[in-house]
């Protein structure tokens, strides 16, 4: 397989009459299945015209990494996505450009650091422990659960432990469920051009409203608290101890807006894609008994019965393949990564004009028979030894480039202390008679309805 020569194509596309509106209903109702399409029907660059906006979608990974490395600094973020997201994240890392971007992507990527979040290891193991061990009534055997409470509490758990040093199960729910709200929010939002405004006696806006409420007070409530402390009895270990400390070359700090901002993103981008990431993950080894099992034998001969620790992650290779292949099947921002076009470059011979759209949709590039084989079915052994066939970022959960997910290192050591805990304590069945679940696009991938799963005591 040649990835590194790409023909010169011509874009082709779907025709747009009614200025491209029938399109965007179409993507509207089924944004997967529509893109899914377009590179079935149209090839890897696809080219549309929907009202005044021209945009490309890019469903070859070579594409995607001219796009997002070598022009990273010709693209800026989808103005619309952004405009929404920042309705909650203010100026944070997730929606800031420029300088500013730069400013607190420098700032903040050492928190990042895998010799870092090591340190978070035991906090997030703390977490797990107390989610799984109340997960099922004491004295019972086994019972049928919704995994995204689940999932959803404890990731916000660990969240909380490792931004604020907070240990509230009552709040981190309640946050969990605020965060859910905006997603949902969010996306319709985006598909319009502009948003109604939140004041608008609507019931999903006063739920909005409400959410908003809940994780404004909550952020400042624990900023307000940590400020209030002596500096003795302060923690230091913590996410915002490291944003209050931190200083850029210059001497600066971030200021009181830039360090709430930053809260509220690490409690959106880090706790709803992880617990999707999870959820998924738990659909695939209750549908897969085989492949649970091995993972099963592998944790129980390198843990022997104790808490992982950060250092075990390596010598549970097993584990970690199913965790990538979950990842590969439903990626948790299956489609999110649109940019705008500030400065034309160049892609298969052909200029990109300034203001197009690039949109980039892991759902499809991952699920593309010619970088993984069988792409519809569950082989974690695609991603044991050898993966030099796939092109670099045809598996990209994580984004690619400049802007490429900074809590990585993170995700993937709490997906790993949380799977191994589970499996150390349950075996999980899928539900007989329950249909499959059908992902939707929120802002992360969630299936549409509950999802539970069969869970036993070992
Ligand atoms: C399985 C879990 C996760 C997945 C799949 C994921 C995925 C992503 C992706 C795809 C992007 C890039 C989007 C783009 O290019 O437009 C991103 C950015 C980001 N993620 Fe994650 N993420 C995860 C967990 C986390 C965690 C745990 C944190 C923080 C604690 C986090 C914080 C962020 C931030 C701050 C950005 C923006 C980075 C920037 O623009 O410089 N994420 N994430």
């Amino acid at each position: 397989m040649n990835t590194t020569t790409l023909p010169s194509t011509q874009r082709a596309g779907p025709p747009c009459p009614w200025r491209g509106l029938p399109l965007l209903r179409a993507m509207y109702r089924d944004y997967l299945g529509f893109t899914s399409g377009l590179q079935r029907d149209h090839g890897d660059v696809v080219a549309m015209r929907i009202g005044p906006e021209r945009s490309l979608d890019l469903f070859h990974p070579d594409d995607v990494r001219t796009a997002l490395v070598d022009h990273a600094d010709h693209l800026v973020r989808w103005e619309r996505g952004v405009s929404v997201l920042s309705q909650a994240f203010g100026q944070g890392l997730l929606v800031a450009e420029g300088d500013a971007w730069r400013r607190q992507r420098r700032m903040l990527a050492p928190g990042f650091q895998p010799r870092r979040v090591q340190g978070y290891a035991a906090l997030m193991v703390d977490a797990a422990r107390e989610a799984l061990d109340g997960a099922l009534p004491p004295g019972t055997r086994q019972a049928v659960l919704p995994m995204e409470d689940l999932f959803n509490a404890l990731t916000m758990d660990v969240i909380m432990r490792t931004l604020f040093s907070s240990r509230a199960p009552a709040v981190a729910r309640a946050a969990a469920q605020a965060t859910q709200v905006l997603s949902q929010e969010a996306l319709q939002e985006m598909f319009w051009p502009f948003s109604l405004p939140d004041w608008l006696p609507l019931p999903h806006k006063a739920a909005k409203r409400r959410a908003l409420g809940v994780l404004n007070g909550l952020v400042d409530g624990e900023i307000a608290a940590r400020r209030a402390l002596p500096v003795e009895q302060a923690p230091s270990d913590d996410l915002l101890a490291m944003l209050l400390a931190v200083r850029d070359e210059d001497g600066s700090a971030l200021n009181a807006a830039e360090v709430h901002d930053q809260c509220m993103v690490m409690f959106q981008a880090g706790h709803e894609t992880t617990a999707t990431a999870l959820l998924w993950w738990a659909w695939l080894m209750a549908g897969h008994p085989e492949a649970a099992a091995r993972a099963q034998q592998e944790v129980d001969a390198v843990l022997q019965g104790r808490d992982p620790a950060a250092a075990d992650a390596q010598a549970l290779p097993w584990l970690g393949a199913t965790l990538k292949e979950a990842m590969r099947l439903y990626p948790p921002v299956a489609a999110i990564m649109t940019r705008r076009v500030r400065r034309p470059f160049e892609l298969r011979g052909q200029v990109v004009p300034a203001g197009t759209l690039l949109r980039i949709t892991p759902w499809v590039i991952q699920r593309d028979a010619r970088w993984f084989a069988q792409p519809a079915a569950f082989v974690p052994e695609r991603f044991l030894g050898d993966t030099s066939s796939q092109p670099r970022s045809a598996w990209m959960p994580f984004g690619v480039g400049p802007r490429v997910c900074i809590g990585q290192h993170f995700a993937l050591l709490e997906m790993t202390l949380v799977a191994a805990m589970l499996l150390q304590r349950f075996t999980l069945h899928r539900v007989p008679g329950e249909a499959d679940p059908v992902p939707r696009m929120h802002v992360t991938l969630r299936p549409a309805g509950v999802l539970r799963l069969g869970v036993g005591r070992r």
